[in-house]
């Protein structure tokens, strides 16, 4: 069984694993009636993945005795002004996700309760992939400026690894 504490942790990473989801979803729309195929199917690709974050924590929490909650949401933001701006708030959402794994890590050890760390070691690998991730295309965009044949190779070239990852 799992504490009410953790249990309350992990359903509130549920939502925001969901919330990533849906965010990221806006954003490929955004992307794809933008004029940016490739990262349109980057980042319909990275919604699905956070759709798998969160179902690996309902499970999680249901094997664990609990039930997992599916969450009401906010409707995420529609416009960008940019891939720079689009890419710097996936930067931004995703240090803050990383901050609340390593919370739920801090209360699991607080708790002595390994089985819950050991599951969420998962996930801290996979933050940090992800902001490694953010920060390389950021870098790349910064590079490119306002290049707008540069712009269309890199929009391809993200297609392209996606489509390989
Ligand atoms: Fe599941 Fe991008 O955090």
């Amino acid at each position: 069984m799992l504490s009410k504490n953790i249990e309350k942790l992990l359903q509130d990473q549920v939502k925001k694993e969901a919330s990533s989801s849906q965010v990221y979803l806006a954003m490929a729309n955004w992307a794809d009636v933008n004029g940016y195929p490739g990262s349109a199917q980057f980042l319909y690709t990275h919604s699905d993945e956070e759709r798998m974050h969160m179902l690996k924590l309902m499970k999680f929490l249901n094997e664990r005795g609990c039930q997992a909650e599916v969450p009401a949401l906010n409707a995420p933001k529609k416009e960008y002004s940019g891939l720079m701006e689009v890419f710097k708030a996936i930067m931004d959402h995703e240090i803050t996700v990383t901050a609340s794994i390593n919370n739920i890590i801090t209360a699991c050890l607080k708790e002595n309760d390994h089985l819950t760390n050991n599951f969420m070691q998962w996930y801290v690998s996979e933050q940090m992939e992800e902001e490694n991730l953010a920060r390389s295309i950021i870098d790349k965009l910064e590079m490119i400026g306002a290049d707008k044949s540069s712009l269309y190779l890199f929009d391809r070239e993200l297609g392209e690894f996606q489509a390989e990852h």
